[in-house]
């Protein structure tokens, strides 16, 4: 299984923070945003990664990390031209997926998770994607999945104004190899994007979707600047915790 992190977009939300600079380069506590990701991906036990900027701070990604060989990992580069959209960054990973499944994580989730059995498991079944959600109080600021009571996914809707649970769609994902010609089906949404919700959805029309809640704390650093605090906080409190 290959890793693919997402760390192009506009990040208007982080007005004027990002004006000059890209978000996933701002600082989480004593870190970058974009090394969380990186240590996600070599904790559960991916070497190869393909990180994909937008045009404008690619050369700042490629001075801060490198080979990735500082985390333990192959890193390979790829450049969106436009912000088209999370399943149209996900499509220019073809080539470097090469036939493997993909775990993709976006570069500004910070959570405690740790994925190393989910990759084990998703790398032993035949085909199907899978999702990771975690309960929030706002959860219609995010994707919202609704499960039943045994687990099943019975829909996920992006961003609704009137959530149909708590349970928010992270910006973890796994997919297989047919991910490519699925994301070639999509058309772009009202906001001009090609969806990862959409995308999703259609394995779940398939029936081969499945979603894993989350363990510990999880923080889309890019949602607000209390959602970015929120990420310091909680990485401040783990490191001070492990320092102990
Ligand atoms: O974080 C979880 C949420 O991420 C999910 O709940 C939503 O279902 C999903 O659509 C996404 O929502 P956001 O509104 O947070 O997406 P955002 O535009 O902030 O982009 C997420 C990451 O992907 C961010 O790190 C930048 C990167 N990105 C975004 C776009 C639009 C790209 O690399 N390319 C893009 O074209």
């Amino acid at each position: 299984m290959k890793g693919v992190i997402l760390a192009g977009g506009k990040a208007t939300r982080l007005r004027p923070l990002t004006f000059v600079t890209n978000k996933h380069l701002l600082p989480v506590y004593n870190k970058p945003m974009i090394f969380y990701p990186l240590e996600a991906m070599a904790k559960a036990g991916i070497k190869d990664v393909l990180m994909i900027t937008g045009p404008d701070h690619a050369g700042h990604f490629l001075n801060l990390l490198r080979s990735g060989g500082e985390f333990g990992l192959n890193l390979t580069y790829e450049i969106q031209d436009e912000a088209g959209g999370l399943s149209h960054a996900v499509r220019l990973a073809e080539s470097f997926a090469d036939n493997q499944k993909l775990l993709v994580i976006l570069g500004d989730n910070i959570f405690e998770h740790d994925l190393s059995d989910a990759v084990k498991d998703f790398e032993s079944q035949d085909r199907g994607a899978r999702i990771f959600a975690k309960e929030m109080d706002e959860a219609g600021q995010y994707g919202v999945v609704e499960i039943d009571s045994e687990g099943t996914v019975l829909s996920i809707e992006e961003k609704p104004k009137k959530p149909k649970s708590k349970l928010a769609q992270t910006g973890i994902y796994m997919y297989d190899n047919q991910v490519f010609d699925l994301i070639k089906e999509l058309k772009p949404s009202t906001r001009g994007e090609l969806e990862i919700t959409d995308l999703n959805n259609l394995y779940l029309k398939q029936g081969i979707l499945s979603c894993e809640v989350m363990k510990g704390w999880w923080v889309d650093a890019g949602t607000s600047f209390d959602e970015l605090l929120r990420a310091s906080n909680q990485v401040a409190k783990l490191t001070k915790q492990k320092d102990k």
